[in-house]
């Protein structure tokens, strides 16, 4: 199944650089951060790795990883990165691991990406011990819902409003930007967040993260639409 991964890897890699793209280091990153230092986690399973920036970042907090992605061009750029680094050819919907083989499952930026998420949230879940974490960031819904038509702007092109449609049901769309075209997937929190009881976890962590940095007018824009939601579940240990 093409998802347009494949043929923007590069133009993908050429966009992120080494510190990522605006919203990762001055969103993202620190809330992201924060809680993988805060957890004390041995062994990290990074789910959709991509060039495996995140994975360096957590070896970086002293955390064991391992990345899989399917992009076969994002993964030989991970390896070229960390050589010493852990990264496999997987999905997310089959991962190749034994159960309660992880501290830490990440997904970053990765569920809007995959068309069967509630198996991949499963297998997540599988591959956690009790007491590990599912950390997730994800894309907001109202973002998500309308991100091909992105903000109304008035004649000055000033930003005006960002339109929300559709919320409550689930569809693919196509994303194109800076040579980039990939398929991602809307659907409101309320399909996230019951694939995630369903599964047992338990919410201990829930954020929409504001900016930290970066430009002010930026700032704003992020804080007038936020376009991320940062969430840690934990599995439960056995009694
Ligand atoms: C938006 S990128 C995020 C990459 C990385 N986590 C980051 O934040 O920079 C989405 C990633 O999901 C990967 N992906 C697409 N379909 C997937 C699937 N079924 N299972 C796992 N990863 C998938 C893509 O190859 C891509 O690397």
């Amino acid at each position: 199944m093409d998802n347009g991964w494949e043929l923007s890897a590069q133009a993908w890699i050429d966009s992120m650089g080494e510190r990522g793209d605006w919203a990762r280091e001055h969103v993202l990153d620190p809330v992201m951060l924060g809680r993988v230092t805060a957890g004390r986690f041995g062994r990290a399973l990074d789910v959709g790795c991509g060039e495996g920036r995140f994975c360096r970042m957590l070896k970086a907090a002293g955390v064991a990883a391992i990345g899989i992605d399917p992009t076969h061009h994002l993964l030989e750029v991970a390896r070229r990165r960390d050589p010493a680094g852990d990264y496999r050819i997987g999905r997310a919907e089959q991962l190749q691991f034994a159960a309660a083989d992880f501290d830490l499952v990440v997904s970053y930026l990765t569920l809007v990406d995959i068309a069967d998420f509630r198996t991949a949230i499963r297998e997540m879940v599988r591959v956690l011990k009790p007491g590990g974490s599912l950390l997730i960031a994800n894309l907001t819904g109202f973002t998500s819902a309308c991100a091909t038509q992105g903000w109304i702007r008035d004649e000055a092109g000033r930003r005006l409003h960002f339109p929300v449609d559709r919320y409550l049901d689930e569809f693919a769309f196509w994303l194109e930007w800076e040579g980039i075209r990939i398929e991602n997937w809307h659907r409101p929190l309320e399909a996230y967040m019951a694939a995630l009881l369903e599964s047992g976890l338990h919410l201990t962590f829930f954020s929409e993260p504001e900016p930290v940095s970066g430009e002010p007018s930026r700032q704003e824009d992020y804080r007038r639409v936020p376009w991320f939601v940062v969430m840690e579940w934990r599995r439960p240990s056995i009694a």
